[in-house]
């Protein structure tokens, strides 16, 4: 008998199967070959929310979530954080190596000349109510590029594949500054080239009558640092749905308008926003204990705490947090920064947080630092999208080059009622649903 494999009675026939052992799994598959008799199906997993299930293998971000680990490529989140730009780290997280000197100009050079959006995008965003979630606003604009580039839908051509990559990292800071301008009502500004990724992001944002914009250079390196924390995480919700949606072949600007809606949901990326409503809610140190107390009996949870993968704190969080110092040299003080420590002080030293593992996650801290910097709760999650847009495209296309991957159709257990006998409408009234 191999060792590395798995020996399975099933006690309903007493058969005995060996099932090989690769990578810490077993093959969903091979559980098939347990039944009871001919007739039967066959043995499944019933796993709801994919607990404790790979459905991929991903050489792209390794995350050991028992000691707060996380790395792109094999890189550390924290030396990538230190001496990177984000679009070298965007080149990394796509190609799987470090650009060298002449890989990275040519890399931002082409990014940088894709910014531009299709005159059109200006209507389409502009059929907007005044007052509309920037975040739906960017969700149903990027599903709106794929009317632009019907080129995209030729998903077997690697070479088209990357041509759209390009495009849709080069134009997510323009779709999202142009729904910021939209909802406070200010004229769109157009890309400027001589400037680098966020510093053109933050020009399409706040640039007013100057001929010229002139970004912070602290608050620019601090964003380039934020996108960089978010560039990837693996098989998370959203990641799972571009995979998803992508599986089927559909173009990648409706796979990834599908991953940003997946993003919006409170418990994911929606959660930044919430931290900001939370610590508003609670509005002064002397609150936190009653919000703990309140969070504990069961009315709401903390948001920004808690994590599916990390039962330690997340490394993000913590560069977040050292992130956050130099912002407010320049921008003040955010007096939620004292709320939200004090929130973390007594949530980790609370039996509660602390048998279920939970910590601040990377929404904690971020939303602090935005709304420093000048955005409004809303956008939070947009400035999530953007950086995450590189994951997301890097993990659509290693799902295209991965010959193991289908379409994507997970299995049930039916349990509803079968062959029914037809009701007559007559008959009806009164009749009660069959669960
Ligand atoms: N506050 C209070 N209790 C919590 C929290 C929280 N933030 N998170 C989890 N718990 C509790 C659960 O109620 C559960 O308690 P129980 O065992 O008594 O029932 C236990 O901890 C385990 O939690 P699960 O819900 O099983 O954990 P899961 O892995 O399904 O959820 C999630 C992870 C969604 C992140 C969750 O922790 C949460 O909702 N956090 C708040 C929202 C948030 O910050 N989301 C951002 C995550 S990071 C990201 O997506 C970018």
């Amino acid at each position: 008998m191999a060792s590395n494999s798995l020996t399975i009675t099933d006690n309903r026939t007493g058969k005995t199967y060996e099932l090989p052992i690769e990578d810490g799994t077993v093959r969903a598959m091979d559980l098939r070959k347990i039944r009871t008799d001919a007739e039967d199906f066959g043995l499944m997993t019933y796993d709801p929310a994919y607990v404790n299930t790979a459905s991929c293998r991903s050489s792209i971000t390794y995350i050991d979530g028992d000691r707060g680990i996380l790395e792109y490529r094999g890189y550390p989140i924290e030396v990538l954080a230190e001496h990177c730009t984000f679009l070298e780290v965007a080149y990394l997280v796509l190609f799987g190596k470090l650009p060298d000197q002449a890989e990275l100009k040519e890399w931002v050079n082409e990014i940088t000349h894709h910014t531009m959006l299709h005159e059109t995008t200006k209507r389409f965003m502009e059929g907007f109510r005044y007052d509309s979630h920037p975040m739906a606003m960017f969700v149903s604009s990027v599903a709106a590029l794929s009317t632009v580039y019907p080129e995209a839908k030729d998903v077997l051509d690697p070479e088209n594949r990357m041509r759209q990559i390009k495009r849709l990292i080069a134009k997510m800071p323009t779709l999202a500054a142009m729904s910021y301008r939209h909802s406070v009502g200010f004229p769109y500004v157009y890309p400027d080239n001589d400037l680098s990724y966020t510093e053109n992001f933050m020009n399409m944002l706040w640039k007013m009558v100057e001929p010229k914009y002139a970004a912070n250079p602290v608050l620019a390196r601090a964003l380039d640092v934020l996108f960089i924390l978010h560039a990837d995480h693996e098989q998370n919700c959203s990641t799972s749905a571009m995979r998803a949606v992508g599986s089927s072949q559909a173009d990648p600007y409706l796979s990834l308008s599908a991953a940003a809606a997946a993003l919006s949901g409170p418990l994911h990326g929606g959660a930044n926003e919430q931290v900001l409503k939370m610590l508003d809610e609670i509005g002064t140190k002397a609150n936190v204990p009653a919000y703990i107390k309140k969070v504990k009996d069961g009315h709401g949870k903390l948001m920004g705490f808690g994590h599916r993968v990390y039962k330690n704190y997340d490394p993000r969080a913590k560069i977040i947090k050292w992130t956050a110092d130099q912002v407010f040299e320049v921008t003040g003080r955010n007096a939620r920064l004292d709320i939200a420590l004090e929130l973390e002080r007594i949530a980790l030293e609370d039996e509660y947080f602390v048998q279920r593992k939970l910590y601040p996650n990377v929404d904690f801290y971020s939303g602090i630092i935005y709304q420093a910097v000048g955005f409004r709760p809303e956008f939070f999650t947009v400035l999530f999208a953007i950086p995450r847009t590189v994951g997301w495209l890097a993990q659509w296309e290693e799902m295209h080059r991965d010959a193991e991957q289908k379409i994507a159709r997970p299995r049930q257990i039916y349990t509803g009622g079968r062959k029914l006998a037809f009701i007559p409408m007559e008959e009806r009234q009164g009749a009660v649903a069959v669960k």
